[in-house]
């Protein structure tokens, strides 16, 4: 029998239940509902893998609510598809792991670039890690893969990391922002701000040794010093966590590659030692 091109998605469902015996629907006789606007696709060029990429936001929805489930359900909450919907502060501290937390913050849209993500970049490596290197936020790359400092800063990072004799598997490396700003622009500090308590769990759980921070935006959004990073970096901060933690502020990768000089090679190279010392000393 010929197929009449599915105009709506419901008669495409009623033709499959027609073909298979199951129901003997009579397709001009079926009231179908008006179709919904098309979705405003954030990225049409780029398929989304992520739910909340390529649903519309312009429609009205109902109120926002958080649904926890048990944690042996694995992701712990659903967070609704609508703007500024994100988990509570009670949900993030609750998290009892890195992947748990994962789960709780995933489908954030509590700031603008929520729906402009193509992918969450969580942040990836050794959920034990005594060395932690924060950036700014995803760029295209990283946005692409879901995974942090993975184009061309991130190939000049695992250099910085290989130089002190460690691994990228050994350490963590997380943003300050886990959405991609558009066109790679500096998150805004309301953005950051939205995002810092993610991180400071993450920061909680992960417990690091030491924090290595790259570049002015994770200098600023987490630890409130606006001073320019070439006047502050290569000097121990203190971030007050769960716990004092010691902070190495150094240039960001992305700095090193345009300033790729002695002067700024061997700050880095200096700020780099001066972090690894204290792992060492404080195993
Ligand atoms: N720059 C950052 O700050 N973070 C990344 O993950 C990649 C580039």
């Amino acid at each position: 029998m010929e197929k009449r091109p599915h105009e709506h998605p419901f008669q495409a469902w009623a033709d499959t239940l027609q073909d298979l015996g199951v129901m003997g629907l009579v397709r001009e006789t079926l009231t179908l509902p008006a179709l919904p606007a098309l979705p405003v696709h954030v990225r049409p060029t780029e398929p989304s893998l992520h739910p909340v990429a390529s649903r519309a936001t312009s429609q009205p929805r109902p109120p926002l609510v958080q649904v926890p489930v048990t944690a042996a359900l694995g992701s712990a909450y659903v967070i609704p598809d609508q703007p500024g919907a994100r988990p509570s502060a009670e949900t993030v501290a609750g998290a009892v792991n890195l992947a748990d937390l994962e789960g709780c913050i995933q489908g954030c849209l509590a700031c603008p670039l929520g729906p402009g993500r193509f992918r969450f970049v969580f942040g990836e490596g050794n959920p034990k890690a005594r060395l932690m290197f924060i950036g700014e936020g995803p760029g295209k790359d990283e946005d692409q893969q879901g995974l942090p400092f993975v184009g061309k800063a991130g190939e000049l990072l695992d250099k910085m990391i290989g130089a002190i004799g460690l691994t990228r598997e050994q350490v963590y490396i997380a943003n300050v922002v886990k959405c991609r700003p558009p066109d790679n622009r500096t998150p805004t500090s309301q953005e950051a701000q939205a995002c810092l308590g993610y991180l400071r769990r993450q920061i909680e759980l992960i417990d690091p040794a030491v924090i290595v921070t790259l570049g002015a935006t994770p200098l600023r959004e987490l630890l409130g010093v606006a001073t320019g990073i070439t006047k502050v970096r290569g000097t121990w901060q203190n971030l007050v966590a769960h716990r004092s933690i010691p902070v190495m502020p150094t240039f960001h990768p992305a700095y090193v590659l345009r300033q790729y000089t002695d002067d700024v090679r061997r700050a880095v190279w200096a700020d780099l030692k001066a972090a690894k010392a204290w792992v060492d000393e404080h195993p």
